[in-house]
């Protein structure tokens, strides 16, 4: 009898986790790396949340909270729901989790039975599949393609949609392409929504700060209110507030299913940390003003990559509207062989000749659903991302 569980065989290690492990063993040997695979802003949390965090410890606010978050911290959120998107929310909508992966996760084990399906459009973050997996479901996915800006359309999610299907995952602005959906992108995806009502929609909200060009950031349940009894709004403060490492996510929807994950949480990981909380009130509470500081640095970097990588023969890059990636398509470079070698046959060989030859770290497409190309995160500073384009640059030169 097998000692690991058959669930575990259903799912795989993070790759993306796994491309960073590999540039950091690279830069280990000594090699000349520059890693472009992050999943994280490159700046520290803001001095307001750290401070309100230390004050937290000092009160001896150290001990359990409730099992789904702080009064304070829920009252902040709805502040935050109210304010940022239009939508109304008790606090008995509200759950705080440990990172916005912990909320998803829990919606998805309080939801799925075995056979049920969750609509997942491609490119997708790495995790929504396994996520699936692990809670008993069947990922179904609807691919997008360069052709609408990586953009899902509503054929493709009616297609998609069968009678087992519980629940459509969407994700604006998006992990990996940064793709943000306009306010009638968007609609046109509500409306076959409504066609399906049994279909709950779980919005994956955690780059909505994360925006440029003035592109107005919308979310299902304010542009259908319709939908809004079958909707978890997810969100967080990792990204727009640099806190990955604090663990701090939360979401809104209908009080049953709130009660359910509440549930979940109470027998396996009982309340996010204390003090994390705290400094998520401050967050969401205090000035905001650094966000539009962030998103500047955010905006010319995504310019300066996006130019450099279309300047490079066999690539072609949409200029995406949020988050801090770009996803360009290697169509043009597929079948080729590199300056070292190697047959570019696929995205994975494009992205490991690229590390070995030029010792450029990215997470190549199928990681992510969608092929042939690849993930760029443009966390990182800009003299660093210059000399990774002009790398890449050269790199693409060389194909033959
Ligand atoms: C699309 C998306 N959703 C959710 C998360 C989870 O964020 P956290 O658990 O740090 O709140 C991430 C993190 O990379 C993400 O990219």
């Amino acid at each position: 009898m097998a000692f690991l569980s058959d669930t575990l065989t259903r799912v795989k290690p993070s790759p993306t986790i796994a491309v960073t492990t590999k540039a950091a063993e690279l830069k280990a040997e000594g090699r000349d790396v520059i890693g472009l695979g992050a999943g994280e802003p490159d700046f520290d949390t803001p001095q307001n949340i750290k401070d309100a965090a230390k004050a937290a410890i000092d009160a001896g606010k150290t001990k359990y909270t409730a099992v789904d978050g702080l009064a304070e911290l829920k009252a902040a959120i709805c502040d935050k729901f109210k304010r940022d998107n239009g939508l109304d929310y008790t606090p008995a909508q509200v759950t705080v989790g440990t990172g916005g992966k912990q909320v998803l996760y829990n919606a998805l084990v309080a939801t799925l039975n075995a056979g049920d399906e969750v609509v997942i459009p491609a490119p997708y973050w790495v995790s929504y599949p396994d996520m699936v997996l692990l809670a008993g479901g069947e990922p179904v996915i609807a691919e997008a393609t360069a052709d609408t800006a990586y953009k899902l359309t509503p054929d493709a999610l009616e297609a998609a949609i069968t009678p087992k299907t519980k629940w459509l995952i969407f994700n604006s602005p998006s992990n990996p392409t940064g793709a943000g959906y306009t306010w009638d992108e968007l609609k046109a995806l509500t409306d076959v929504l409504l066609r399906h009502p049994n279909v709950w929609i779980m919005s994956d909200d955690m780059y909505e700060h994360l925006v440029y060009d003035d592109f107005e950031f919308c979310t299902p349940a304010q542009v259908e209110p319709a939908l809004y009894d079958r909707t978890l709004t997810v969100n967080g403060v990792s990204k727009a507030y640099a806190m990955t490492g604090w663990r701090i996510g939360y979401a809104a929807g209908p009080k049953d299913l709130i009660g359910a994950m509440r549930k979940i949480q109470s027998q396996s990981t009982s309340n996010p940390c204390s003090i994390s909380q705290w400094a998520a009130v401050e967050a969401l509470t205090g000035p905001q003003d650094y966000i539009a500081a962030n998103n500047k640095t955010f905006q010319r970097r995504r310019d300066l990559v996006v130019e450099m990588l279309n300047a490079c023969d066999g690539i072609t890059c949409p200029v995406p509207e949020g988050a801090f990636y770009v996803y360009p398509s290697i169509a043009g470079c597929i079948g080729k062989t590199s300056a070292g070698g190697a047959a570019i046959t696929d995205d994975e060989a494009f992205a490991t000749a690229l590390l070995e030859e030029k010792g450029v770290a990215v997470v190549f497409g199928a990681a992510f659903g969608t092929s042939p190309a690849f993930r760029v995160s443009y966390a990182t500073s800009d003299d660093a991302l210059r000399e990774a384009c002009t790398r890449i640059q050269d790199f693409c030169a060389g194909l033959r």
